[in-house]
């Protein structure tokens, strides 16, 4: 698509806890980009997750549903809080809203870079001589199967008592079309990829190995590596450094994503990009949202990082919108301000002294950015 005369369309789905104020900074570096630059964005702000079932009545509106339909990309939040957790788990935030649209847009590849900053090295709960000069690893996250969504799944009764059964299915072209992302991946970096499962254990790992070899063969330029789950946990830990990118089935994923958001320095830093096959006029759909949670915690004290927030719409720029030097300059922005020695409350240790809330490390990342495009 040119962009010069045509908007790019983004769905902003900001959501709870810290989602609304994190994103105003996203959607102030985006009005800086539209500024600079001759690209136009088309915003357009639906509810979704508790703030939707506050005032529509339910978690994914069909006229959210419908703005995300008509974008290019979706920007979010995130959804959740303590207030909706008495509801039915099928009408909560994260049920109702977030696995439904990712299920929706069949997006079922889940992209977490991980990058300790070397700025930020003393910010990572590991030893420095661990940390070494920081490191940079990609995870990529199958979204859309396994133990999320497979058939059956209920909590049922069985001889006078509750028996609770969630199921992992994988088919072979789901392992397939993920495989291939992450080796895809990992041919444009430096060409290791690590593959986690649990073959000693597990059926849909069985195949999920066999398939990740076959896909192999496609990518000789790849070396590959297979680790156990419990072992990739643990080795993230001894050796960070050893990893470039990790490709993971949903659950694993999720847990290993967390794990290396905070060993990289804080999740506020996180930011994802979730992608299927769908496009829209031509250019790749995809979801872009911080890995954090909503931290209901800090909500509303303008004291939470914003970074994962700007970072997921610099992804948005690369995958959706194919504005490579935008995302470049936005990433390099947030770096700069971090080299600074700017930091929010998650970043900080007892040495830092520039400590800023919310607002104030986006007038920063403006600020850096002005230069850069
Ligand atoms: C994530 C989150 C979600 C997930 C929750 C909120 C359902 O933890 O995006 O990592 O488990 O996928
Ligand atoms: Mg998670």
């Amino acid at each position: 698509m040119s962009s010069s005369s045509t908007a790019f369309r983004i769905a902003v789905l900001s959501g709870d806890g810290i989602g609304p104020e994190v994103m105003q900074q996203a959607l102030r570096v985006l009005e800086a980009v539209a500024a600079k630059t001759t690209h136009r964005f088309q915003t357009t702000e639906a509810l979704v997750g508790g703030a939707a079932i506050d005032s529509a009545g339910s978690a994914l509106p069909e006229e959210t549903l419908q703005v995300c339909r008509d974008a290019h990309a979706i920007l979010f939040g995130s959804v959740g809080g303590p207030k909706w957790e008495s509801l039915p788990p099928d009408q909560q935030p994260e049920r109702g809203a977030l696995l439904p649209l990712r299920r929706h847009f069949a997006l079922f590849a889940n992209l977490r870079p991980s990058i300790c900053h070397s700025a930020l090295r003393h910010a990572s709960p590991l030893r420095a001589d661990i940390v070494g000069n920081g490191f940079d690893i990609l995870c990529v996250r199958e979204l859309t199967g396994g133990l999320y969504f497979g058939k059956t799944k209920e909590i049922r009764e069985e001889g006078g008592e509750r028996v609770a059964i969630d199921t992992m299915v994988y088919r072979e072209s789901e392992i397939e079309r993920i495989a291939r992302t992450a080796f895809a991946a990992a041919r444009g970096r430096s060409k290791k990829l690590c593959s986690v499962d649990k073959a000693n254990v597990l059926q849909c790992s069985v195949l999920w190995r066999q398939v990740v070899n076959r896909v192999a063969a496609d990518f000789p330029d790849v070396a590959l590596e297979h680790l156990y789950v419990d072992n990739a946990a643990m080795q993230v830990l001894r050796v960070p450094g050893r990893f470039d990118v990790m490709l993971a089935e949903n659950m694993f994923g999720d847990i290993l994503s967390d794990e290396l958001a905070m060993v990289a320095g804080s999740i506020g830093m996180l930011p994802s990009a979730s992608l299927g096959t769908g496009t829209k006029d031509g250019l790749p759909f995809g979801m872009y949202e911080p890995s954090g949670g909503s931290a209901p915690d800090i909500a509303g004290k303008g004291v939470a990082n914003p970074i994962a927030q700007i970072l997921s719409l610099a992804m948005l720029f690369r995958h959706s919108l194919l504005l490579e030097k935008e995302a470049a300059a936005v990433e390099t922005a947030v770096g700069a301000v971090i080299a600074s020695g700017l930091r929010t409350r998650d970043l900080a240790t007892a040495d830092d002294k520039k400590i800023v809330g919310t607002a104030e490390m986006g007038d920063a990342i403006l600020q850096a950015l002005d230069s850069k495009l």
